[in-house]
């Protein structure tokens, strides 16, 4: 018997992994964490299926349920939203699995900041504007932010920032980025990526607040930084005519020889 985690995507039913996919249809016990997983990925379940939502249990709840199935000796697929890598509680359950002796996997699944990049038709590395993203949070009630973690300290970088969880403090994120960025410093918020009900608005940090108004929703991702939306940036030299590489040897000394 395995608890298989699985990521199960952003929103639409169709960005989970075949091999998640598959997994969901082997297991008799689906374990899924309601809010933000979609339903129509329960269809992959077997007829008979035990399915739970575990949006209103507590972590001891989950664990007996994964308990249960495990004395009966039936494998359980457990679905959260987008990868399980960020901000699933997943650690907390695996701790609890190694603790009890009851064996688990993990498949990866589509985070919602490559969702969200990808409803807007954005690399957010773009060569000489940035060169790396920071996946980060505003502190919660559920979960304080470490010292040092702060948006002040990842904005020094200049680093693209992909803010979850923050919607509803677009004014803390506006006055704590503003001074590294710049007021003119290019913003998206998508909200539900990939959802058929996805929405986008772009902006700058000093016309963000407004642009987005009283909206409620709060399942949105923000992109902060200059490499969104730009048109001015370098060619990557990996494609460039000139550069000599292992799969395009290039002049008459080429640094990877009959590779
Ligand atoms: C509890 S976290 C889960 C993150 C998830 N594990 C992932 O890989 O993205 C929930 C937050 O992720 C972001 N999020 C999740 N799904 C999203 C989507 N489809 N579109 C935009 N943001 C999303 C929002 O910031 C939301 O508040």
């Amino acid at each position: 018997m395995t608890v298989h985690f699985i990521g199960a995507g952003p929103g639409a039913p169709d960005l989970i992994t075949i091999r998640g996919r598959d997994l969901i249809a082997a297991c008799p016990v689906c374990l899924y964490a309601g809010s933000l997983v979609p339903e129509a990925l329960l269809a992959h379940c077997p007829p008979g299926a035990r399915i739970v939502n575990t949006a209103p249990l507590s972590l001891d709840q989950i664990i007996g349920e994964i308990a249960t199935a495990h004395a009966a000796g039936q494998d359980v697929a457990r679905l959260h939203s987008g990868d399980l890598s960020v901000w699933s509680a997943m650690g907390e359950q695996l701790r609890r699995l190694r603790e009890i002796g009851i064996p688990y996997d993990v498949t990866p699944g589509v985070p919602s900041f490559a969702a969200a990049a990808a409803t807007l038709g954005a690399e957010l590395t773009l060569p000489g504007i940035a060169q790396s993203v920071i996946l980060t949070r505003t502190s919660g009630r559920a979960s304080a932010m470490p010292e040092g973690e702060t948006l002040q300290n990842f904005a020094r970088t200049g680093a693209t920032l992909a803010i979850h969880l923050s919607v509803h403090v677009l004014d803390r994120v506006v006055a704590d980025l503003t001074p590294h960025y710049g007021a003119d410093c290019p913003v998206a918020v998508v909200w539900r990526a990939s959802w058929p009900d996805q929405r986008v608005v772009k902006a700058t940090l000093a016309t963000l607040e407004t642009a987005v108004g009283a909206e409620m929703e709060r399942t949105a991702l923000i992109l902060v930084g200059r490499a969104i939306g730009a048109e001015d940036f370098d060619e990557s030299r990996l494609y460039a005519g000139d550069y000599d590489r292992r799969y395009r040897p290039v002049g008459t000394h080429p640094r990877f020889p009959g590779t």
